[in-house]
């Protein structure tokens, strides 16, 4: 553990009065204790969204340390500015894909740093604004890109990916026993007229599963929602890029700490270290994941599993 006066602010719970309202930050403690933050030290977080970890890095990292935040969402701009923009030249911010983190870092000149930080996924903005076209909950014009510049968007691959390809995405999001399913109703479905909204959409889907298969915690769409999602960010070949990309990037003896929501990632993650285990050292034999008292105040935190590697030297 870290002591608590070494945490920005000097304790514990000022951390959360420091969040950005829109977004309460996963694992904050656990991130900086594996992060340990000290003066002149520097940092990249990989997803930025509002800016809450790579502050409370700024925090810690004062009077001279600095960190370069990615995010590939550019509405994210004003919520970072608002947490981050009191640092002035130690906060740099970039709008970019994580997949080119490594250019990225060299045009910065932002090599040999401390320690990388990805929580990866969506911001609870993203998942609270319809607009973003990605919400169960908030029903929306479906679209799900984490950049209004993508080409193609959910709206698209739901109103013409052909039934078979649909299938194969389902399936291969774990969506194994009823992928045909809900591939055949989407596509009956979009014969009358194209499916528009996140709503008609959770519905078709939620009618294709059998109600008693019905999974008791999360909405029968999840599944699909997530392949879609993932499908139009590119978001597993994105993390393989940056996860090949990290440890040239990190200084030896530097750490890598990185936050999955969706077994997707996480076996990306894992399939990362097994397959380099002269480059990376596990810090934590078992994910680090929240606690009751984190999940009670912010249920949103229940999936994330925090994974850590160091770099050997
Ligand atoms: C969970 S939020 C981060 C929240 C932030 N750690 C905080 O506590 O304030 C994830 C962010 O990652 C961004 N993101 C997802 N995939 C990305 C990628 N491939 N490259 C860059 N940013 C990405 C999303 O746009 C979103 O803003």
């Amino acid at each position: 553990m870290i002591p608590d006066r070494d945490l920005p602010n000097g304790d514990k719970n000022s951390l959360a009065p420091s969040s950005s309202p829109s977004h309460i930050p996963v694992l904050l403690i656990e991130v900086l204790e594996i992060m340990n933050p000290s003066p002149g030290k520097n940092f990249i977080d990989l997803t930025t969204g509002p800016g809450n970890m790579s502050k409370a890095l700024l925090l810690a990292n004062a009077p001279d340390g600095k960190v370069l935040s990615l995010d590939c969402d550019p509405r994210t701009v004003t919520e970072q500015n608002s947490n981050l923009a009191e640092f002035g030249s130690r906060s740099i911010r970039r709008c970019a894909n994580f997949s080119d983190v490594l250019e990225v870092a060299r045009a910065e000149n932002f090599l040999e740093v401390d320690g990388i930080l990805g929580d990866l996924g969506v911001s609870s903005i993203m998942l609270d604004h319809p607009e973003y076209g990605m919400s169960i909950g908030h029903d929306g014009r479906l679209d799900m890109r984490f950049n209004p510049e993508l080409e193609f968007s959910a709206y698209e691959l739901v109103n013409n990916l052909p039934e078979d390809e649909l299938t194969t995405m389902l399936r291969g999001m774990d969506e194994k026993r009823f992928g045909g399913r809900i591939a055949r109703s989407i596509v009956r479905a979009r014969a009358n007229r194209p499916i528009e909204t996140t709503g008609e959409l959770a519905e078709i889907v939620s009618n294709a599963i059998p109600k008693r298969f019905h999974p008791k915690r999360i909405h029968p769409a999840t599944k699909t929602f997530l392949a879609l999602r993932a499908r139009v960010n590119l978001e597993r070949e994105s993390l393989e890029k940056c996860l090949g990309d990290a440890g040239e990037i990190l200084k030896g003896g530097g750490v890598f700490a990185i936050i999955c929501y969706s077994s997707f990632e996480d076996r990306i993650v894992k399939a990362m270290y097994a397959n380099n285990r002269d480059r990376w050292e596990r810090m934590t034999s078992k994910p680090v994941t929240p606690g009751n008292d984190e999940i009670e105040r912010n249920p949103r935190s229940r999936s994330a599993r925090l994974r850590t590697y160091r770099k050997i030297a």
